[in-house]
């Protein structure tokens, strides 16, 4: 049985979560390192043999449940600094537990557990002189194992619930859109009574005004205030991630009983299954291979358009990748492309790169280089925090200057030959790890080329800055975190361009490149936005397919 440790730090409150990944074939364990205002994440994947690295204190019992893939159970013990994984314990057991995760808060007991599928209402409370009400909630009897409580307090503001009525006056049920006109809305409306439902698990607020709302248990408490609820949500907003080092990537590129890391273009193209998987799995790791496309009958185009739109650039919607007379890029070069993410110029980044091989080169060179920079980013965030601070926190001027050339290589057929010469200029200032407001990784900009000879910060910070950015750019090239895959005809590489940092290796003979053919690779990027709506949809959708086949 494998046991991990979590060092024990008490400056730190802790939370731990459990939850399937997407592969579902593993679980996966995030652990929240709270430390005064910033929230850490460390990911922690589990399979079934193995597990673990983070440091963490989880003083505190985590226990899950999933239908399909046995059962896990997670414990830590007050006071001490081991923790173990139990599989098969509940195998018998018929609960059906979506989503799992306990407040590490308390040690010793599990506390303020909500089961999805057996909550109801135990008791509301309504308080006129206050501002909100109290909802208890309570699963029916079926505690976790090691919970010393099954309620769980939870309050709601009145002007909150009065704003979110479900009734048709004030919400339109087919377009799922709140229909109140603000202006005309009482932000100090106030209840007159509540009734809970005989089967409680709804409830019914009737508004001094006469107007009445009534709300679901499970729908209420999804939408709870409290910490453990927030944090749920956030993890479904934000999407699994896990990180992952050249060790890693080893195993999903070599070993057979790994998660590949390969998808089929035929079983994207043909399964809502299929395609669901691969988003995911690009969504998790930031890196994904489609294996199986025809290099040259605008399958890289069709491929984006199973998934999404294709995001068009100053570079065109598909750009060619080979080495060309006036390139307007180094990429159109045969030389070495060091580490870096695509267009960090631009505000709106596009999200996702798709770069399908139709010709590689044949002698050594032309390989693809690839690191999980946010996996480098965290290690700096705990070994060298000063320079991650710098990284995280200095505005760095990116630029791209040039001209889009003619008659891009464009399969579209609307711009082919006929593509006008236009000039380009894009700023963006954005520092080289891009943090959301609670510390999580949302994006990295590298880019050497595009690094604008502007450097609009204070005097005394240029040093500083250059000497945490070398030691990035150090990391980031290590072997520890820095792979080489060389693609192979037909082969799409696919990428997060905000966490994986590629490069390219240089390629040709000393005679040059006589033919611009001997290396030839399609580009296209996609959206984030599209593609996480799209996993959301296709999540819907396959589940209630699988569901009809089980029936
Ligand atoms: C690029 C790029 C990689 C390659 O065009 O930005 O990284 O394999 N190309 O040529
Ligand atoms: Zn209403
Ligand atoms: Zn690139």
């Amino acid at each position: 049985m494998p046991i991990v440790t979590f060092p024990k730090d008490k400056r730190c409150r802790n939370f731990a979560w459990v939850y399937e990944t997407t592969a579902r074939r593993s679980f996966y364990v995030q652990i929240f390192l709270r430390s005064r205002l910033r929230i850490m994440q460390t990911s922690v994947r589990t399979s079934f043999s193995k597990i673990l690295r983070g440091k963490a204190i989880v003083n505190q019992a985590l226990v899950f449940k999933e239908k399909k893939f046995r059962s896990l159970s997670i414990r830590t013990y007050q006071g001490g600094t081991s923790a173990n994984y139990e599989f098969a314990k509940f195998l018998n057991s018929r609960l059906q537990f979506k989503k799992r995760c306990i407040s590490s808060r308390q040690p010793q007991s599990v506390q303020r557990v909500h089961l999805d599928d057996g909550s109801q209402i135990l008791s509301a409370e309504l308080l006129l002189e206050k501002e909100n009400v109290m909802v208890k909630m309570v699963n029916q009897g079926k505690y976790l194992p090691g919970s010393n409580t099954d309620v769980e307090n939870q309050q709601f503001p009145f002007v909150w619930l009065r704003d979110n009525c479900q009734c048709p006056k004030c919400f339109h049920s087919e377009a799922f859109s709140r229909t109140m006109q603000m202006l005309d809305f009482d932000i100090n409306c106030r209840p007159a009574s509540l009734k809970v439902s005989e089967d409680k698990t709804s409830i019914t607020f009737f508004w001094q005004d006469g107007h009445e709302s009534t709300f679901k248990a499970d729908w209420l408490s999804e939408r709870a205030f409290t910490p453990r609820a927030r944090a749920l949500r956030l993890i479904d907003y934000r999407g699994n991630r896990v990180l992952w080092d050249a060790r890693d990537f080893k195993r999903i590129n070599e070993d057979e009983s790994a998660q590949s890391w390969r998808f089929s273009y035929s079983d994207i193209m043909s399964k809502d299954s299929s395609l669901l998987a691969w988003l995911e799995y690009l969504e998790t790791m930031g890196v994904a291979l489609v294996v199986g496309s025809n290099p040259s009958n605008g399958q890289l185009r069709r491929l984006a358009h199973r998934a999404s739109f294709v995001r068009r650039t100053h570079y065109g919607e598909l750009f060619s990748v080979r080495a060309k007379d006036e390139p307007s890029n180094l990429a159109y070069t045969s030389e070495k492309l060091q580490l870096h993410t695509d267009l960090p110029y631009y505000e709106y980044k596009p999200g996702v790169n798709m770069l399908q091989c139709l010709v590689q080169w044949k002698g050594p060179g032309g390989e693809n280089h690839l690191v999980d920079s946010f996996a480098v980013a965290e290690l700096m965030r705990h070994e060298h925090p000063n320079e991650y601070n710098i990284l995280s926190t200095t505005l760095v001027d990116w630029a791209d200057i040039g001209q889009e050339p003619e008659g891009v290589d464009d399969d579209s057929g609307v711009h082919e030959g006929k593509r006008e010469r236009r000039a380009f200029h894009s700023i963006y200032r954005a520092p080289v790890i891009c943090e959301d407001r609670e510390g999580y990784i949302v994006r990295v900009n590298v880019s050497q080329p595009q690094r604008d000879s502007h450097f609009c910060v204070k005097l005394s910070q240029v040093s500083t800055w250059y000497a945490a950015f070398n030691l990035f750019a150090q990391l980031l090239h290590s072997p520890r975190y820095c792979v080489t895959y060389k693609l192979k005809p037909g082969e799409i590489l696919t990428f997060d361009n905000l966490r994986v940092c590629h490069g390219r290796g240089a390629y040709g003979s000393s005679e040059g490149i006589s033919e611009s053919l001997e290396r030839h690779v399609k580009g296209a990027y996609m959206d984030w936005d599209e593609i996480r709506s799209r996993i959301r949809t296709l999540r819907k959708s396959v589940s209630l397919e699988n569901e009809s086949k089980v029936s």
